[in-house]
C-alpha cells in the first residue's frame, strides 16, 4: 500500500481525503475536531472501521482543545464532543463502538489529572488504529480461504485499505488472495449515487497491479447471467445478532441477483462490525443523505430541481441471501450464531 488512509502526527489527524480520489492524492491535517467531523460527513474519511478509527482520534482532538485542568469541566465538554462526533453517520455500527471505547477509558481515567487522561485517551485511539491493522489481516486471510485460482469475483462499495487502518474487509481478502499467487479477476459496481466503486475500488486495486473491469451498478444482473462471476465478495457496515447486515445502498439487490444465479454471496466484516444488541437488521438505522447527491452528482445537474429523491445511503440484507459472513475470528456459516464470537 502506497498511501495512508488515516494517522496522527503532531497532535493533528492526517487523512488521505477520498472525496479527491482519483483525481489526486491530497492529504488532509485536521487539528480540529469539529473539522473531522465534517470530514466524515462529507466522506472525506468513510467506510466502517475508518470511521470508528476517524471518531477515537476526533476525541484525542477535542480532549486536546479543552483547556481546562478542572476535571469535571474536562469530562463535562468531552463528554459533548463525543456525542457530536456520534452524531456525524448513524449506520457503520463501528463509530458508536470506538467512542464506547474512549468514554469507557475515560471513565476509568478518573483518578488521573487531566494531562494524564489526555495521553490515556490518545494510547486508547492509537491502539483501535493498531489493532485493526491485525484485524484486517487475519480476516483478510480467512476471506481468501474462499476464493480459488482464476476466480471472479464481484464487489459493491469500497472494502479497501480506505476504509480501514489495514488491508481493509472484502477488498482486503481479494488482496491477500492475489498475494498468495492466486490469478484473481474483479468486477466494481460503480456504486450510485456516490461512485465509491468506481472511484476509490479501481483506483486501489489497479495500484495494487489487480486485474480490475469497471461495471456500472446496472451491469451487475448481466454479469452473473453470462456466467462471467464466481461468487460476491463485499463489506459490512452493521451485522445484526441473526446474521443480517446492513452495508452500501444495492447491496440487497446484489444479494438476491445472487441467488437466483446460485453464485456465493459472502460478506467480510471485522468484529467492530458486529452489534450483538440488536437481533434483527431492521432495527439498523439507515443513513439518508442529501437529494442532491443523485441530481446533481459531481457537479453536473442531471435531474430537474424540484424532483422529489430518496436517497438512503444503505440497505439490509436478510440473512438468508448470505452464503458465509468472514470476521477476523473465523467463517460464520447459516443458521448464523455468533454467541462465541468475542466483541
Ligand atoms: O458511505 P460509505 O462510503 O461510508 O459506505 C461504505 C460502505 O458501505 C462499505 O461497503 C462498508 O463500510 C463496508 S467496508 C468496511
Amino acid at each position: 500500500m502506497n498511501f495512508k488512509t488515516i494517522e496522527w502526527k503532531n497532535n493533528k489527524v492526517i487523512l488521505i481525503d477520498q472525496t479527491r480520489i482519483p483525481i489526486e492524492e491530497k492529504y488532509l491535517e485536521i487539528s480540529d475536531y469539529r473539522e473531522l467531523a465534517d470530514a466524515i460527513i462529507k466522506l472525506k474519511v468513510r467506510g466502517a472501521p475508518a470511521i470508528g478509527i476517524a471518531g477515537a482520534l476526533g476525541v484525542c482532538l477535542g480532549a486536546n482543545k479543552i483547556d481546562k485542568d478542572d476535571k469535571e469541566e474536562f469530562n463535562k465538554r468531552l463528554k459533548i464532543i463525543i456525542d457530536e462526533l456520534a452524531a456525524t453517520r448513524p449506520t457503520a455500527v463501528n463509530l458508536f463502538w470506538a467512542l464506547e471505547r474512549m468514554s469507557t477509558r475515560l471513565e476509568n481515567s478518573k483518578s488521573k489529572g487531566v494531562s494524564e487522561i489526555k495521553e490515556q485517551l490518545l494510547r486508547e485511539a492509537l491502539a483501535i488504529l493498531d489493532e485493526d491493522k491485525i484485524i484486517c489481516k487475519k480476516m483478510g486471510e480467512n476471506g481468501a480461504s474462499l476464493l480459488k485460482d482464476g476466480d471472479t469475483v464481484l464487489t459493491h462499495c469500497n472494502s479497501g485499505a480506505l476504509v480501514a487502518g489495514g488491508i481493509g474487509t472484502a477488498v482486503g481478502a481479494i488482496h491477500t488472495a492475489f498475494n498468495q499467487g492466486k490469478k484473481i479477476k474483479v468486477f466494481a459496481d460503480e456504486t450510485r449515487p456516490l461512485l465509491q466503486g468506481a472511484r476509490l475500488t479501481t483506483w486501489e486495486l489497479l495500484k495494487a497491479g489487480i486485474d480490475v473491469t469497471l461495471i456500472c451498478d446496472n451491469v451487475a444482473a448481466y454479469v452473473m447471467q453470462q456466467g462471467l462471476v464466481n461468487c460476491v465478495m463485499l463489506g459490512a457496515d452493521r451485522i445484526a445478532a441473526n446474521g443480517d447486515v446492513a452495508n452500501k445502498i444495492g447491496t440487497y439487490g446484489l444479494a438476491v441477483l445472487a441467488k437466483y444465479h446460485n453464485i456465493p454471496f459472502y460478506v467480510v466484516a471485522p468484529t467492530t462490525t458486529f452489534d450483538m444488541s440488536i437481533k434483527t437488521g431492521s432495527e439498523i438505522p439507515i443513513e439518508q443523505r442529501a437529494s442532491e447527491e443523485v441530481t446533481f452528482g459531481f457537479g453536473k445537474q442531471t435531474a430537474p430541481d424540484d424532483v422529489p429523491v430518496y436517497n438512503p445511503a444503505f440497505d439490509v440484507t436478510p440473512n438468508e441471501l448470505i452464503t458465509a459472513i468472514i470476521s477476523e475470528q473465523g467463517i460464520y456459516y447459516p443458521p448464523f450464531d455468533f454467541k462465541d464470537h468475542a466483541q
